[in-house]
């Protein structure tokens, strides 16, 4: 995240000897992405980052596509989804391609491990349940309705609260940021953009573990899942700064565009990354011209496939979702509201619709999972009825 951040102790300048008060080096490590020219912080440990008493392989990772691919307008109803107890291991695959990976976890377990992922940045949507994310950066609380941005090798910890806890997780291939248009030169997000800086969590609190023992790290790198047992607590983190770190972004916080006449998602862009956008559908009014059509016109999203999950039930030009809902509708086929819906939008007040979307500019696989789940008479839901 382009603010830069400081917590605990670190030297006065970068790279010079930072002691202990028994007279040792602190260790400093840098974790950043691409290769020392991108975002990066430095790390100050109390013991080597690098320690390792051991390796084992898990388990691959190979997500597996329908069996041959489906062209029409799907839904698919995740609160069906039965999924295993972790946060990060037991996630089930939906939708994927090589820039993103689409999955859901409804964590009913803390790990007693911490995790890293090695080879995706994640946006991690908080359907329901709270609790905090603890990293080595320190912790970030969570609650309903945020995007928890980890990027690609923070090692972190769901930690879960008392209540039930789903998580719409997307992972990115490319780095996640904020849409280019809302910043400046300088990297600060203009007037013009729907949130700002302020909107932004970081972590908040940092708690240091001096802790010698065995302690299980699982690493997520080239579709496959690692553990290693390192010789120390990994949260041995005495200060560090920079522009790299896991953030919050609430739905919530999110301040919606309205016109007079309709506008296109494109005015509800929160993320982008390589090959995708997402945007966020928040309560809001209607246009406000007099026979305003506020309802989407029916539309072809040609080289984009669009999904949307429903984080309530209610969308202004969809019937038959729930909450949980994810519909996928491919390039090339035109979709719009169903039946009623556009009649329904004229002269009404506002929606109360929440919603993710994502936009993949290359097509998207189904999982073998997802279609367990699917609503398989979705495509046939804009048929008029007939008298
Ligand atoms: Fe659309």
């Amino acid at each position: 995240m382009p603010i830069y951040q400081q917590l605990g102790r670190v030297p006065r300048k970068r790279h010079v000897a930072f002691r202990k008060d028994d007279g040792s080096l602190h260790y400093e490590e840098l974790v950043g992405n691409q290769g020392f020219t991108g975002l990066s912080s430095l790390l100050y440990h109390l013991r080597l980052p690098t320690a390792v008493k051991s390796v084992r392989p898990v388990r691959g990772l190979g997500w597996v596509a329908e069996p041959e691919r489906v062209v029409r307008h799907r839904h698919f109803r995740t609160s069906g989804l039965a999924t295993g107890p972790s946060a990060v291991v037991d996630r089930v695959p939906l939708l994927f391609n090589a820039d993103i990976a689409i999955s859901m976890a409804r964590p009913r377990k803390e790990d007693a491990f911490f995790y890293r992922n090695g080879q995706g940045d994640e946006v991690v949507f908080v359907v329901e349940g709270a609790g905090v994310l603890e990293s080595s950066f320190g912790d970030l609380p969570y609650r309903p309705g945020d995007y928890v941005v980890i990027p690609r090798g923070v090692l972190h910890r769901w930690r879960l609260g008392p209540s039930p806890v789903r998580l719409l997780v997307i992972e990115s291939a490319g780095y996640v940021r904020t849409p280019k248009r809302y910043r400046n030169e300088h990297g600060q997000l203009t007037e013009m953009a729907p949130f700002s800086e302020r909107d932004i969590r970081r972590p908040e609190h940092l708690v240091t573990h001096d802790e010698a023992g065995e302690f299980q790290v699982v690493v997520k790198s080239g579709n496959r899942l690692v553990e290693m047992v390192v010789p120390h607590h990994p949260f041995d983190v005495v200060g560090w700064d920079g522009y790299y770190y896991p953030w919050a972004f609430s739905i919530h916080d999110f301040e919606p565009r309205v016109g007079r006449v309709h506008l296109p998602p494109p005015v509800h862009q929160t993320f982008e990354g390589e090959g995708w956008v997402v945007c966020s559908f928040c309560p809001r009014p209607y246009d406000f011209e007099p026979g305003a059509v506020s309802t989407p016109y029916s539309h072809q999203n040609v080289m984009s496939d669009e999904v949307l999950f429903y984080a309530n039930a209610e969308f202004m030009s969809r019937k038959g979702i729930e909450l949980g809902s994810i519909t996928l509708h491919p390039d090339g086929l035109p979709h719009g509201p169903q039946p009623g819906k556009t009649e329904e939008s004229i002269g009404a007040k506002g929606t109360n619709e929440l919603a993710v979307m994502v936009d993949t500019f290359r097509p998207l696989l189904v999982s073998r999972e997802s279609l367990a789940i699917e609503d398989a008479a979705y495509h046939a839901s804009w048929l008029e009825p007939h008298p």
